[in-house]
């Protein structure tokens, strides 16, 4: 089959999601300058380089108050927030921080999860997790959105701060089989990073 995406893809749900897989989800914790503090999942998320790390997130949508979600509103406000990796164990707290509740909800009490105060940013981290990335703000990219008014705001970056817990290391290596870091795929489906496999370059 082939679609242009102005047009309707002819599929009872829209494919998009399910074809650019599996999509890390950067569970992003942030503050606003009142020091309330914000929890939501995306997975718009990736590392773009490495050397210095960057990472970015998209936020697409309005919150329910109106005007932009908070992550990308607090990034840009504040220049700082965390992106904590989720895991197998915490996929149920994962989804339960992606409710679109009032803006003063913290949605680390909503989720049960502890904060724990981060070394170079504000944000806490979501101690549950076992990578945290310390983050401060480097540019946010608006892309048209179908409905002008409100853009696609693409976050990026900079990871200053690197937390790992001592568990997931193994003979100095990131041991996957004890991280087991979730995806997301389309629809409501997840996957769980329980396989690899290694090729070396030619
Ligand atoms: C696994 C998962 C991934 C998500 N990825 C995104 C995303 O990439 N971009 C986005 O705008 N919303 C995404 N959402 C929805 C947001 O998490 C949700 O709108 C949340 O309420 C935003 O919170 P905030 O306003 O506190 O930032 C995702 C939700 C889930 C459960």
């Amino acid at each position: 089959m082939f679609y242009e995406t102005k047009n309707h893809h002819g599929l009872e749900r829209n494919p998009f999601k399910s074809l650019i897989v599996p999509r890390p989800i950067g569970w992003i914790s942030s503050q606003d300058r009142d020091g309330v503090v914000n929890l939501a999942p995306y997975s718009f998320f990736n590392g773009v380089c490495s050397d210095p790390p960057m990472v970015m997130f998209a936020s697409e949508g309005t919150h329910m108050e109106g005007d932009s979600k908070d992550s990308a509103t607090n990034a840009q406000a504040t220049g700082e927030f965390v992106c904590n990796l989720a895991t197998w164990e915490l996929r149920e707290a994962m989804n339960a921080t992606s409710e679109h509740v009032p803006r003063s909800v913290n949605e680390f009490e909503l989720a049960g999860l502890t904060p724990a105060p981060s070394r170079l940013v504000k944000p806490p981290r979501v101690k549950e997790s076992p990578v945290h990335l310390e983050c401060t703000h480097l540019q946010t990219v608006q892309l048209p959105g179908n409905d002008p008014e409100h853009p696609t705001l693409v976050v990026f970056g900079k990871v200053v701060g690197i937390h790992i817990d001592e568990s997931i290391i193994s003979d100095g290596m990131i041991d996957m089989s004890v991280f087991k870091p979730i995806a997301r795929l389309g629809y409501m489906d997840y996957t769980v990073v329980d396989n690899v496999f290694t090729m070396l370059r030619p």
